[in-house]
């Protein structure tokens, strides 16, 4: 692209710049989707002042930063996630709204650094589903809560109820192939309220709870959002090494695909998510 003029409305997001993603997961993908299913992920845990709470996936912080309100300080919030990027986000924001004490930790969900009982509330959102090892991330869950503990955790629900989600992936399957929608089938993947409940069910957790809700995905401007979206992506590579009128007509045919859902300059999407809760009291454990 060098120095040449670019016209393309698309262009506010620059592609051969360096961008953080965790900065931009924290911008674009937390306000638009997640900070609506955070209060709710919260409530359903029943976190409330004293408790002692886990995030885990933690991500930027969203939850836990929410949740540190809540337990006060004479509560515990700790968190966890793989990737150190987010993380260092996560403190910062947390250090920018003035949230203190939390706790964070550079750890797999599978092998976290606390002893057994550690926590009433473990918290999840929008994590399991990207687990390669989902049945071990579960049993680690229950063996840090005491014996009363509760999991609460969310996952997206069925594809067809979330519009964007059918419309990128023909657009991208069209451009790049098919292999290029991994990450979406991933984010979809536990959409089965029957093989969710299994899952947790096989790791010895009890009195599982499912509800399903919408939420409608806002942001004021698709056309910042959507360069800013994919950045974050595996694909990114792929589309920053398209040619400049080849990358806008692929964003604009993904603009016409979501016209139903345009509002003003922006969209309004309509988002399906699962919020599972479940107990560790009054279970045997796994293979027991
Ligand atoms: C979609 S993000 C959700 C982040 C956050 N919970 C939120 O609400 O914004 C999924 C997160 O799972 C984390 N993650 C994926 N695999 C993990 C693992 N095995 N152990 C810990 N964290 C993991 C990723 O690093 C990422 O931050």
């Amino acid at each position: 692209m060098g120095n040449k003029n670019i016209t393309s409305p698309y262009s506010t997001f620059k592609w051969q710049m360096n961008y953080d993603n965790s900065e931009t997961y924290e911008r674009y993908i937390v306000p638009t989707w997640m900070t609506d299913l955070t209060s709710d992920l919260i409530n359903a845990g029943g976190v409330c002042p004293k408790k002692r709470v886990l995030d885990v996936a933690c991500g930027t912080g969203i939850v836990a930063r929410k949740a540190a309100g809540i337990v006060g300080p004479y509560g515990r919030i700790a968190a966890v996630d793989l990737n150190e990027g987010m993380l260092r986000v996560a403190g910062k924001c947390a250090e920018h709204e003035g949230v203190n004490g939390i706790e964070w930790y550079h750890s797999d969900v599978t092998s976290m650094p606390f002893m057994a009982g550690e926590f009433d509330t473990v918290l999840c959102q929008q994590g399991l589903q990207f687990f390669p090892d989902k049945a071990t991330a579960l049993q680690e869950m229950k063996r840090v809560l005491t014996p009363q503990g509760t999991l609460a955790l969310n996952v997206w629900g069925r594809p067809e109820n979330s519009p964007h989600v059918g419309v990128i992936c023909d657009v991208f399957t069209e451009y790049f192939g098919e292999d290029s929608t991994i990450i979406f089938r991933a984010a979809c993947s536990l959409s089965n309220p029957r093989e969710l409940r299994n899952l947790v069910e096989e790791a010895g957790f009890s009195n599982i709870q499912i509800r399903s809700g919408m939420k409608i995905a806002r942001h004021p401007s698709l056309t910042e959002f959507l360069p800013a979206y994919f950045s974050i992506f595996p694909i990114a590579a792929q589309i920053a090494a398209m040619p400049e009128e080849e990358r806008t007509r692929m964003f604009q045919s993904i603009e016409t695909n979501l016209a139903g859902w345009r509002e003003n300059d922006g969209f309004a999407i309509p988002t399906e998510n699962y919020t599972l809760t479940a107990e560790t009291g009054n279970s045997s454990s796994p293979g027991e």
